[in-house]
């Protein structure tokens, strides 16, 4: 019997979602049936969230009272505050969210509770914490004094406002909840899907958002768009773009911010975000960065497009965010303030209808062996 093993739980379907559609062959994404683009011109966060956690889009009343129950629910306990102010600074701020969010669990009194209500109250009020959370590591990490949200901005214009100190310009915040709305959610990735197993086993919410913090760290994931800045600088000028991806490439390296296990075409949130990478480039004169992904893109395109390499998300959101002041250190902890809506509708979506996730392996060890004494041991 010949047995095959699917690396990577590549192409294995665990579970049924009516939230997120992907083409990855033909670089499509959808979020119940309407394109990415459409989510990112005409919608908000706020909207897209509400839209993920109940699988419908809100009516006007519906929504209002939606941003009012985030609004509502931005504070975070004093206590924790304190504690975040003491983490040591050079800490990775993905190591202080995630220490963070667990910590938070312990003031809830109702944190262990898991029942469908409980699930979404406790989610929908950690969409709301993780922006206060997230701007406290941020100011606390630069020294300076933590800034308490504001219930009269939108989600945000509330974060870069938390962030900065100071009240976000419309269109600087039109832009941050653009971004936030193109990394909401994306189907089955490694963080969702590792949110969706803690849960799984009927762990609670708290567990489920910190495991899937730790999976969303790491740099094949929403690690990336840290580290493309880190080749952007690296690379420091367009002239050096080609012969650097050039090198790399011969020695068989990985340039960050391309390719996708899903997609092998542009990843649709890459063309929204290239275009305003673009707006901004050419608001700043065009900025270095800018024109360096340009020519990378050109260069991957060419030389890996036939192997379905091409620009994921990650490549260009860097350019966005620095232009919004944000350092690159808190690039994925903005993925995971966007990435949570997807992570809490998954988990429920999942845990309506729970099975357990227990996948298997192959064994490939050792077999009919004896117990030897430890003094027999080579
Ligand atoms: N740069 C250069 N070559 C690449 C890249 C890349 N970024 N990604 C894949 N390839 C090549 C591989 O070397 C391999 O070539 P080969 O067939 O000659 O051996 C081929 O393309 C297939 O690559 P795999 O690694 O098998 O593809 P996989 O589906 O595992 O990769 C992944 C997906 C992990 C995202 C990969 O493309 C990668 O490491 N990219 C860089 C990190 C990154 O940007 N991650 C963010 C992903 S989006 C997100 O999570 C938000």
């Amino acid at each position: 019997m010949t047995t095959t093993i699917a690396k990577g739980l590549e192409g294995v379907l665990f579970t049924e979602t009516k939230l997120t559609f992907i083409n990855g062959s033909e670089g499509i994404l959808t979020h119940l049936g309407i394109p990415i683009q459409e989510w990112a011109e005409k919608s908000t966060f706020e909207e897209l969230s509400f839209a993920l956690l109940h699988g419908r889009l809100p009516g006007a009343d519906e929504l209002a009272r939606f941003d009012a129950e985030l609004r509502a629910n931005r504070e975070v306990p004093a206590e924790l505050l304190s504690v975040i102010a003491a983490y040591p600074k050079g800490v990775h701020p993905m190591q202080a969210l995630r220490t963070a969010v667990s910590h938070l669990s312990l003031f809830d009194a109702e944190a262990e509770d898991t029942a469908a209500e409980d699930r979404y109250r406790i989610g929908v009020r950690m969409i709301a914490q993780f922006s206060t959370i997230i701007a406290a590591i941020a100011r606390a990490q630069d020294g300076q004094e933590i800034v308490a949200p504001r219930a009269d901005l939108t989600h945000a214009g509330n974060f870069l406002y938390m962030l900065k100190g100071s009240e976000p310009t419309a269109e600087e915040a039109r832009l941050f909840d653009i971004a936030l709305i193109l990394h909401a959610d994306h189907g089955m990735n490694a963080s969702t899907f590792t949110a969706i197993a803690t849960a799984s086993t009927l762990s609670d919410m708290y567990s489920a958002m910190t495991s899937a913090i730790g999976a969303l760290k790491g740099p094949l994931h929403g690690g990336a768009n840290e580290a493309v800045m880190d080749m952007l600088d690296e690379i420091g000028s367009v002239e050096n773009a080609v012969p650097y991806i050039s090198e790399k490439l011969d020695h068989k390296e990985k340039i960050m911010g391309v390719g996708h296990r899903v997609y092998k075409f542009f990843d649709p949130r890459s063309r929204v975000l290239r275009d305003y990478a673009a707006h901004v480039s050419e608001k700043q004169g065009k900025s270095h960065y800018y024109q360096i992904l340009e020519t990378i893109e050109k260069e991957i395109v060419d030389r890996l497009g036939s192997k379905g390499i091409y620009p994921n998300v990650d490549f260009y959101s860097g350019v966005v965010y620095s232009d919004l002041g944000i350092k690159k250190s808190f690039f994925t902890p903005i993925f995971a303030l966007a990435r949570i809506s997807g992570w809490v509708a998954s988990v429920m979506e999942y845990t309506a209808n729970n099975r357990l996730l227990r996948p298997d392996a192959v064994y490939a060890g050792a077999k009919d062996q004896t117990y030897p004494e430890l003094s027999d041991r080579q």
